[in-house]
């Protein structure tokens, strides 16, 4: 039994599908950050001729489980875009759904979240969001700030193009000297001090990346599956590292070992 086997033996028989997956994972090259775009709550909801917000409530079962997953892998980052800029145009019952099954989440899992020393953090225009929310995502974040596990980001009021648009209006205020280096934007993204994702994850089978990090994804891998996000579990999670790990990343270079030869 390897140790990533016996870290998950408390939930998965070292005969499941997922220990078997876990056997092949190489935990000496976990993906430091994984993103996830969380989509197909709707069309889960429709198969199932529910209303909309169903497929939302249910979505939050994924969420617990891929939360719990990734902080006992370790992972050391993982951000899951829960509320785009653009998700206001939905219908307000719709939107005050979300707000409040963020509430609930909240409330609900502060206990287990600490459980497992993960800490809480948001990136987005917080403060655009209902004030009764933004209560909760700060006593949330205040309740886990020493908290050294898995950071767990929530993306809300969120958008990879506004980030960029806050990111250069607070160096101009700044009066940040001209030319303006990466590094100087970099240290203006909402994800300051954060690693930039290595895996990107998005569900139910959309080729997109919908306006979701976009200056951090540079280099990501990217993962699509078809699973609908109220579906996905740890098993499809220890997939998509798997498949993350077979992949060869080469930052615009050339392979380790091409180079080598060469010399
Ligand atoms: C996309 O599905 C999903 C969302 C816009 C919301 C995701 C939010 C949650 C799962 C709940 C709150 C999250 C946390 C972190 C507690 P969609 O409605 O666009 O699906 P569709 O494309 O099938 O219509």
């Amino acid at each position: 039994m390897n140790g990533l086997v016996k870290k998950f033996k408390s939930i998965f028989d070292p005969s499941s599908p997922e220990a078997e997956l876990l056997e092949r994972i190489d935990s000496n090259k976990l993906p430091r950050h994984i993103a996830v775009i969380m989509d197909g709550n709707g069309r889960w909801a429709k198969q199932r001729k529910l209303p909309r917000v169903a497929g939302h409530r249910a979505g939050i079962k994924a969420v617990r489980a891929v939360v719990e997953a990734a902080a006992r892998l370790p992972i050391s980052v993982l951000t899951l875009y829960a509320f785009s800029a653009e998700n206001w145009k939905r219908p307000r019952s719709e939107v005050s759904t979300l707000m409040n099954l963020l509430k609930d989440y909240i409330r609900q899992e502060l206990s287990t979240i600490q459980k497992n020393g993960i800490r809480f953090l948001t990136i987005g225009r917080i403060d655009e969001l209902p004030h009764s929310v933004q209560k909760e995502l700060r006593f949330a974040e205040e309740e886990t700030r020493d908290n050294k596990g898995t950071k767990m980001v929530v993306a809300l009021n969120y958008s990879g193009r506004l980030e960029l648009v806050d990111a250069f209006n607070q160096l101009l205020k700044e009066g940040v000297s001209y030319p303006i280096s990466e590094d100087n934007i970099e240290k203006s993204l909402y994800t300051v001090g954060l690693p930039e994702p290595d895996l990107m994850i998005r569900t139910s089978g959309e080729m997109r990346v919908s306006n979701f990090l976009l200056w951090q994804i540079a280099y990501a891998e990217i993962y699509v599956t078809d699973v609908l996000w109220p579906d996905f579990r740890e098993i499809h999670l220890l997939e998509a590292i798997l498949e993350f790990q077979q992949r060869e990343r080469r930052y615009g270079g050339i392979r380790f070992t091409s180079f080598h030869n060469i010399q």
